[in-house]
């Protein structure tokens, strides 16, 4: 499957690790409707590992549901969430076993990709752990893919390889949509910084079809649940979320979605947010302006109707100003061009600026504008 823009949805593992089950499945997939998630554009329900039984069923080959968590099958959970006019979504790994040390599909990509056709899946999410030595990732992931497009049933392909091997550099031919590009994240600043520091020389590698994927979100975790570390504060989850709707990054909730705070609401579902993320064109972002090795620069990304999404950061640990120059995005003094900045989190509306625009930010805080160019 092609997706045209960065896909949004849920994921179970930041909060919920091994403890899943149909309730809390079906519970989430009330809450992304009953909250508006849905109507916001989060539309895929993933479930990620530990969902099976530990072995293959001896007598099919196939992966099966765990039956305790998942009692009547995963057929009427996948049902149940398409009722909610929600997409299913399911993981395996190309390795031997899942990284939880569930059952996997190398080896099995075409029993388990008909296989999860079966169970309505909408969506897999494609892990790396205990793969043979022998095989390289650009043919696991090829074989997964290929499987999936001949499994009768439309499926997005999200490959999670972690950044190995290059993986920016082919993953695209496999097929996938999303990759994930990095290690995993936890609910801390500093994980989610690092991601995001760690992808800002790669800006040019996502694009409609094939997506940098920075993994899922801990915006609203607020330190609880499988990924929990220190938890941010509220700022620092506005920042996270603006700046994976910056980069493109699909979108996935990984907060517990059933009791989240009216911040969290607010903050993911930002239309100006979510207008920049996405954006018809899915053009890349870029480096602005650089400064404090890269603790304080400036990024920007070309959007539809001629508008400009620019976003500064303050990644230290101090109240510092941010600054670019006019003629670094593009507009010299010699245009005669002029900025109108309106911001995404108030809706304030700054300008004409010229030359350059410099503004105090808050330590770990981040501004995020949609840009006009006017007459100076
Ligand atoms: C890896 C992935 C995570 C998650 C776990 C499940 O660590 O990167 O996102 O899927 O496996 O075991």
């Amino acid at each position: 499957m092609f997706p045209k823009r960065p896909p949004m949805g849920f994921n179970t593992w930041n909060t919920f690790g091994e403890n899943i089950n149909a309730k809390m499945i079906c519970e989430t997939a009330d809450a992304m409707v009953e909250k508006g998630l849905l109507a916001a554009g989060y539309e895929y329900l993933v479930i990620d590992d530990c969902w099976s039984e530990k072995e293959r069923d001896p007598v099919t080959g196939k992966i099966i549901p765990d039956h305790v968590k998942f009692p009547d099958g995963m057929k009427a959970v996948s049902d149940y969430v398409h009722s909610k006019g929600l997409k299913f979504g399911m993981y395996s790994c190309a390795g031997v076993r899942t990284c939880a040390d569930y059952p996997a599909s190398y080896g099995h990509e075409f029993l388990d990709a008909k296989t999860f056709a079966e169970y309505g899946a909408d969506f897999l999410k494609y892990d790396f752990c205990y793969k043979p030595q022998h095989a390289d990732g650009p043919s696991l992931y090829r074989r997964m893919s290929l499987a999936l497009e001949n499994c009768g049933r439309d499926i997005l392909f999200s490959a999670c390889n972690w950044g190995c091997d290059d993986v920016h550099t082919w993953i695209r031919s496999t097929g996938a949509g999303m990759y994930r590009s990095t290690g995993d994240i936890f609910d801390n600043f500093k994980s989610m910084r690092d991601i995001f520091l760690s992808q800002i020389d790669k800006t040019g590698y996502t694009g409609s079809g094939c997506f940098n994927d920075m993994d899922m979100l801990t915006v609203g975790m607020r330190n609880r649940g499988n990924v929990a570390s220190t938890g941010c504060t509220d700022v620092e989850y506005r920042t996270e979320f603006a700046l994976w709707c910056m980069f493109a990054s699909p979108l996935m909730l990984g907060c517990d979605v059933r009791d989240m705070d009216d911040a969290t609401l607010k903050t993911v579902t930002n239309p100006c947010l979510l207008r920049i993320s996405q954006d018809e064109a899915c053009r890349a972002p870029f480096i602005v302006h650089e400064d404090c090795d890269n603790l304080k620069n400036t990024y920007a990304r070309l959007l539809t109707n001629h508008e400009i999404a620019i976003a500064m950061t303050n990644f230290t640990d101090s109240d510092s100003r941010v600054w670019f120059a006019l003629d670094e995005l593009g507009l010299p003094a010699s245009s005669g061009k002029a900025l109108m900045l309106t911001d995404a989190f108030t809706g304030d509306v700054i300008g004409p600026v010229k030359d350059g625009y410099g503004v105090p930010v808050d330590a770990h805080d981040c501004k995020v504008y949609i840009a006009k160019v006017v007459d100076a």
